[in-house]
């Protein structure tokens, strides 16, 4: 399984064999996540989508090494996650992960600058201030650098956080929900900003929404119900994805500022 190959010959970044998670709750167990087997190669952009409570933000975590299924193993870029401990876990996540928590996760007594910073310092990068600063322009917050996360709104937050977790040009970015705070401008832009960097970074994008228009930009979409995987002739949401695709395709692509 962990070397799930695509018919390019591509190994996969990440890959999840018989995944399940189940969590003591009172006198009884409630599985969250219920055998899923899953693969996602090199520059992929993938959504995950399903109603809430289905599992995304649970299976995320997991895909990314934040927490540990009950059963079940987990490969990303070439480590099997379920095989090492929190330490190692952490390790692998620093150097190749980019992750966008659904509750943004900042730390409240840095500035947007120095939240955007710390990832950059602690890899020791040359630069770090220039970088943060570049980034924070890119997500539209030149005027709001020295701002605390509580003096933010949730959608100025959120944007922090995607600089955050651009800042060390992860080769995959997972991100919960990442236009969920958002004006539909903003939340353009923001989106327009996750597919540059898969773009220019090949970097795998692995996106938790429920948003169509998002969806719809991905290369394919993965549903969760009840904790499983929707085979893909049952999915909810396969009309209005669709559709939104053909209308995407028909329309001229935006200008990358470039
Ligand atoms: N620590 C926990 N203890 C008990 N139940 C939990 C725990 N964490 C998650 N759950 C339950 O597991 C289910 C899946 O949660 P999860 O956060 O993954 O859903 P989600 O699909 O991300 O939903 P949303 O779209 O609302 O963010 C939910 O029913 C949630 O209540
Ligand atoms: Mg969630």
């Amino acid at each position: 399984m962990d070397n799930v190959s695509n018919e390019h010959g591509q190994k996969a970044i990440i890959s999840a064999e018989r995944l399940s998670m189940t969590i003591a709750y009172g006198a009884e167990n409630l599985t969250i996540l219920n055998d899923i087997n899953l693969s996602i190669f090199p520059g992929e952009s993938v959504a995950i989508v399903g109603s809430s409570g289905s599992g995304k933000t649970t299976l995320l975590g997991l895909l990314a090494g934040m927490d540990v299924p009950s059963q079940g193993k987990v490969w990303l870029a070439d480590e099997e996650l379920t095989a090492l401990d929190e330490d190692g876990r952490a390790r692998v996540r620093a150097r190749k992960v980019g992750f966008v928590f659904q509750s943004f996760q900042l730390l409240p007594s840095l500035s947007a600058l120095e939240n955007v910073m710390l990832p950059l310092e602690l890899k020791q990068s040359a630069n770090a201030r220039e970088k943060a600063l570049e980034l924070l322009d890119k997500t539209g917050l030149s005027h709001r650098i020295n701002h605390r996360p509580m003096q933010l709104s949730g959608g100025e937050q959120q944007r922090v956080a995607i600089a955050r977790a651009f800042a060390c040009e992860p080769r995959v970015l997972f991100a919960d929900e990442p236009t969920g705070n958002l004006d539909t401008h903003t939340g353009e832009m923001i989106i327009d900003l996750l597919f540059a960097l898969n773009k220019e970074q090949k970097a795998t994008l692995v996106l938790v929404t429920h948003d169509i228009e998002l969806a719809a930009r991905c290369d394919r979409y993965i549903e969760l119900s009840a904790g499983e995987i929707v085979p893909e002739a049952q999915r909810h949401h396969a009309q209005q994805v669709a559709s939104r695709k053909t209308i995407l395709q028909a329309e001229p692509l935006p200008a990358t500022g470039d």
